[in-house]
């Protein structure tokens, strides 16, 4: 299967940034990277709109949260249902920017991917422990307490794509061992099945593409380094 690799761009660029970026990575596409990587873009809110009619048809495109809510009076949310009116493809819920900073919890996210899943978007739902954590040797007990409750019932291998992103390895230039990226996607696996697999932490041109070829890892969740074409083509190129 191709490996997916997703650029996270978190609240980064003007308008006039983000095209440049899209065209950018337009440009740099080529059949061998088509023929081993499907690539998604998932910008601000606010460019989504823009975004969705300069982006290349090679390209998906993806928005970074949805709210817990169907419809209604809750000021600043912006629903599953209008992304999908867009032609956003994909949601990424459960960041854990979102969790930690803005007190996500697992039921939230459940919440929002099944209203995602409802309106017939693909969710990457993110796990990861955090670092003390991992140093108290508890982080497949973090991880799968995440996937039990953030992985709501309506999940399939169509609509469901799992990132696996070590809090403490996300934008700090850290990345887990290989080993240890082996061992936690295979406990994944063990309870996602066919679920795909990300793996996200400080991913860049120079550790891709041991990690991508790490059993189990079919793809990246790419933050820092999906704000620059050259990084990112080279990413999916690994
Ligand atoms: P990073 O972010 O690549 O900058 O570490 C990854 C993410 O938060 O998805």
């Amino acid at each position: 299967m191709k490996k997916l690799i997703a650029g996270n761009w978190k609240m980064n660029g003007t308008a006039q940034e983000a095209e440049n970026l899209v065209q950018a990575i337009a440009k740099g596409i080529d059949p061998a990277l088509l023929s081993q990587s499907e690539l998604l873009v998932c910008p601000p809110f606010v460019h989504l709109q823009m975004i969705g009619k300069v982006l290349d048809k090679r390209i998906a495109l993806g928005a970074q949260d949805c709210s817990v809510d169907e419809n209604g009076a809750f000021t600043g949310d912006i629903s599953a249902a209008m992304l999908k009116q867009l032609g956003v493809q994909y949601v990424i819920l459960g960041h854990s920017e979102r969790r930690t900073l803005r007190g996500e919890t697992d039921e939230t996210v459940a919440r929002k991917a099944a209203l995602a899943h409802k309106h017939g978007l693909i969710t990457i739902i993110c796990v990861g422990e955090k670092e003390d954590e991992r140093e108290k040797g508890i982080e497949k007990d973090v991880v799968g307490r995440q996937l039990g409750a953030s992985v709501p019932s309506s999940a399939n291998s169509a609509n469901t794509v799992i990132a696996y992103e070590p809090v403490w390895a996300i934008g700090t230039g850290k990345t887990a061992m290989p080993a240890d990226v082996q061992d936690m996607h295979a406990f994944i696996r063990k309870k996602g099945g066919n679920l795909r697999i990300l793996y996200g932490g400080s991913m860049k041109p120079e550790n891709a593409g041991e990690l991508l070829k790490t059993p189990n890892v079919d793809g990246g969740l790419i933050g820092g380094a999906s704000l620059k074409a050259d990084q990112f083509l080279s990413i999916a190129k690994s």
